[in-house]
């Protein structure tokens, strides 16, 4: 079972020896991320950890960074499932949606600050890119609703704090938040908004999740959790947020109000272009009484972010594929994550069924996914091993004839140098699709048949030669053999 608290799954993630408590008392400004940074850029990913740091200066708030995303062990065991369930998971979760209930009583609600009293330098939110970025950012869940339809959205995008009221939230045109506070300040209302600290971790993890306009987030993460998620009504709009979240934020976003948000140290590896984003006035600061800060690290590849979008994004587009889609052929999907779920590079596991088959499969993933990149491979291909895919690459592809580039895609966000313009407004680009698939009977492998080599590593035992396990890789191919 998926853990039902932010608290409960940092427990589990110490038992396994996957967080560090770190009892130095660090500045926010700028120690946190710059350790975490060593942390992404210099161990491997089997080595890496959560951060907590107990003390941070000024503060008797602890910040807790990577937890999620260290990882694809520390990310499973937020969903509490064995990393190779990961997919199965959020298929079973996005296929049993369970909506939210509401609830009268919250822990996020133990201590309400509101009216003057709000400060955001009351909160220990870190700056990620010291040096470099325009101010702290916060990095969490953002909620905000649909005036017309009444439905939430949660998304993540990057917030700058502007001043003790006041913040500047990325929300660029296109994204699902921005198209929510258009339903508002269109007709000269203020948008509520709020900012989600440290919420139940299958919450964090669903909020990253690429759905189509119009689905709520916090019904796939009911659906992980195996019960509605508990949401309590913010004090001051019109929203409701997790109940067993650590802090909330809540701010109301007003027509025509803008200022310049960035830079910001961005996914992609580089520093996040400056643009005219809509200004929030802080309304509330809720929280549970001792709570506890968490952002994501992201900035340069491999990160929290680009973990955390791959696995959810993957599994999402399992989903997808199999039983909205009708292609039941499809049997796996892989998100590299050193560069994350968004613009990134998928691969996909399937069962072709007829010529040019895994081609429109491979489409379908381009039109439908923010993905730029999809690679289309046999079932008997071990998608999270790169030699293997390269493998495919070399033996199963032919460029000219089995490649298919899509020209006129607009990109949405403009943090990809690749495809970045002068202005946001028209971030035009183009995705490829490789089709990987045998495309005619190759014959069998050139490695002896299954029951040699089955006797051989009988005979690796008795001899007494160094034990190893077998590569997925391996058994795909002596299966076939
Ligand atoms: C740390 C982090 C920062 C992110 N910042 C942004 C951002 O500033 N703008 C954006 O559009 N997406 C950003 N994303 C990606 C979105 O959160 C993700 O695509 C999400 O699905 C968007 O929700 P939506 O599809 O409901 O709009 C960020 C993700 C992470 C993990």
């Amino acid at each position: 079972m998926t853990h039902h608290t932010m608290r409960d799954f940092l427990a589990a993630l110490e038992q396994k020896g996957l967080l560090r408590r770190i009892a130095r008392p660090v500045d926010r400004m700028w120690e946190p991320a710059a350790l975490a940074k060593w942390m992404y850029q210099a161990l491997p990913e089997e080595k890496r950890f959560g951060m907590y740091f107990e003390n941070v200066k000024g503060y008797k708030i602890p910040i807790v960074t990577a937890a999620l995303g260290a990882s694809t062990a520390a990310y499973a065991t937020a969903l509490g499932v064995e990393p190779e369930g990961i997919n199965d998971a959020w298929v079973r979760a996005c296929r049993n949606p369970i909506p939210p209930k509401v609830v009268d009583r919250a822990l996020c609600q133990e201590v309400v600050v509101t009216g003057k009293d709000v400060r955001l330098s009351t909160l220990p939110i870190p700056v990620w890119t010291p040096g470099k970025d325009k101010s702290p950012y916060l990095t969490t869940i953002t909620v905000t609703r649909d005036r017309d339809t009444g439905i939430q959205n949660m998304g993540v995008y990057r917030t700058m704090v502007r001043d003790e009221t006041s913040v500047v939230p990325n929300l660029a045109p296109g994204r699902q938040g921005y198209i929510n506070t258009l339903t508002w300040t269109d007709k000269d209302k203020a948008a509520p908004i709020a900012w989600v600290i440290a919420a139940p971790p299958a919450v964090h993890l669903a909020t990253v999740a690429n759905l189509p306009y119009g689905a709520d987030e916090i019904d796939i993460a009911g659906g992980m959790m195996g019960a509605p998620v508990a949401m309590v009504k913010c004090k001051t709009v019109d929203l409701v947020v997790p109940a067993d979240a650590e802090i909330v934020i809540e701010g109301e976003l007003h027509p025509g109000e803008t200022d310049m948000e960035g830079p910001f140290g961005e996914f992609a590896g580089y520093m996040g272009p400056v643009d005219r984003r809509p200004v929030v006035r802080i309304t509330a600061i809720t929280h549970r009484k001792n709570p506890i800060y968490y952002g994501y690290t992201s900035q340069m590849p491999p990160s929290e972010s680009t973990t955390i979008q791959s696995l959810t994004n993957a599994g999402v587009l399992l989903k997808t594929l199999r039983y909205d889609l009708g292609e039941p052929g499809v049997t796996d999907v892989f998100i590299d994550q050193t560069f994350g779920g968004l613009l990134a590079h998928a691969i996909i596991a399937m069962k072709p069924g007829y010529p040019a088959h895994s081609k429109k499969v491979g489409r379908l993933v381009a039109a439908m996914s923010p993905i730029k990149r999809v690679t289309v491979v046999d079932d008997d291909v071990d998608i999270r091993d790169h030699t293997h895919v390269e493998w495919a690459m070399n033996s199963r592809y032919n460029p000219a004839r089995d490649t298919d580039l899509i020209n006129d895609v607009y990109f949405p966000i403009n943090m990809d140098p690749s495809v970045r313009s002068r202005t946001s407004e028209n971030t035009m680009g183009s995705k490829i699709v490789c089709d990987a698939t045998l495309k005619i009977d190759a014959g069998t492998f050139s490695l002896p048949p299954k029951e040699i080599m089955m006797k051989a590593l009988d005979l690796w035992k008795e001899i007494g030669l160094p034990e190893f396990e077998i590569p997925k890789r391996a058994k795909l191919r002596i299966d076939r053999s």
